[in-house]
């Protein structure tokens, strides 16, 4: 039976995602927002592009969370974006009213789905989701670090002048300025990264790395990213639905790992058919895990502004 996958949200990252969905064939697609008649739209425009692209997916737009039911993954993009000289954490309040009503509608009609949050600020509002839902952990995850690891991959090709397929990256951390780039786990073609780039302009790669979301605002003036934040989506959910066990930078709950409790960041998973299935503890040098450390402690704190200590 073919899947079927629910986008909540159907503004720039949620009609991409679903987009890339019906390119990926991943199953059929419930696009959903609470704007009228556009989800449908976009949603019919999508299918009708289906004989000609060679895809067999049909992307349903609706208003009506009744339609999402029993969807095998949500993945909600419902929520403000940025706009110049805005933080992420900035959309705390106002994405967190969106997050409980999307939870709201979707509750009720997916008892066991798996949840894939990509609304901002990333880890705070999956915790969100996480404690809303009371699903099990495993079931709820987010999208960032497949993001920042591609943007990372993307400068080094650039700077190589090597195809960007032979570039492999981690990034780890919350979706933030605090972000953990890892030159140490990055590699072009097997070979670390740290012997093919000198160290001071690797600094300046993974400082532009870690400003690669506000890179995008600065220059779209009236939004953020969405290309690559919807190619990253739809990597986890292929891994999901096909139960592909990649590996993979996810926003995943920590519960001892890293020296880190009750908070979601970003850590390598396994993910597949059960959700988050694996967190892989690496041996980060002290420098490295100081940084995730210090990354989550911020997160901490910002979890206390929506109530949680
Ligand atoms: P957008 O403004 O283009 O789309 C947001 C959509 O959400 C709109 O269509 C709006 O009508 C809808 N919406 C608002 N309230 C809703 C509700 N209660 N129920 C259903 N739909 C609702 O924004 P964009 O660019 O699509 O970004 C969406 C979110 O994704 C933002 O919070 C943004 O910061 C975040 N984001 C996260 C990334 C990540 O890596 N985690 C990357 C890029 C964006
Ligand atoms: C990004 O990094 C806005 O979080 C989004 O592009």
């Amino acid at each position: 039976m073919r899947k079927k996958i629910t986008v909540v949200g159907a503004g720039h990252v949620g009609e991409t995602t679903a987009h890339y969905l019906a390119e990926a064939n991943l199953g059929n697609i419930v696009l959903i927002d609470v704007v009228e008649d556009m989800p449908q739209g976009k949603g019919l425009d999508m299918s009708e592009a289906g004989p000609v692209r060679g895809y067999d997916c049909y992307v349903n737009g609706t208003n009506d969370y009744a339609d999402t039911k029993n969807s095998d993954l949500v993945i909600i993009t419902a929520g403000m974006a940025r706009k110049p000289g805005m933080s992420r954490e900035d959309l705390f309040t106002s994405n967190k009213k969106i997050m409980d009503s999307v939870l709201d509608g979707i509750l009720p009609h997916n008892p066991d789905a798996k949840v894939l949050v990509v609304t901002n600020p990333l880890d705070i509002m999956t915790y969100h989701a996480f404690k809303r839902s009371g699903f099990p952990s495993n079931r709820v995850f987010g999208q960032a670090g497949i993001l920042d690891s591609t943007r990372f991959r993307c400068f080094i090709a650039m700077e190589l002048g090597v195809s960007m397929r032979d570039t492999q990256a981690m990034v780890l951390g919350g979706h933030g300025d605090t972000m953990v780039p890892l030159p140490a786990y990055t590699t072009v073609a097997g070979i670390p990264v740290t012997e093919l780039i000198p160290k001071a302009r690797l600094d300046e790669i993974v400082a532009r790395t870690r400003g690669g979301g506000g890179e995008i605002v600065k220059l779209l003036k009236t939004g953020s990213a969405y290309y690559a934040p919807g190619a990253a989506a739809v990597q986890m959910a292929d891994s999901v639905l096909n139960d592909c066990k990649r590996v993979l930078p996810c926003s995943a709950y920590m519960d001892g790992q890293y020296g880190l409790k009750d908070i979601y960041i970003g850590v390598p998973i396994t993910l597949g058919e059960n959700g988050v299935e694996k967190i892989w503890e690496l041996k980060l040098s002290d420098t490295d895990l100081a940084l995730l450390q210090k990354s989550a402690a911020t997160y901490k704190e910002h979890l206390k502004i929506l109530g949680y200590n």
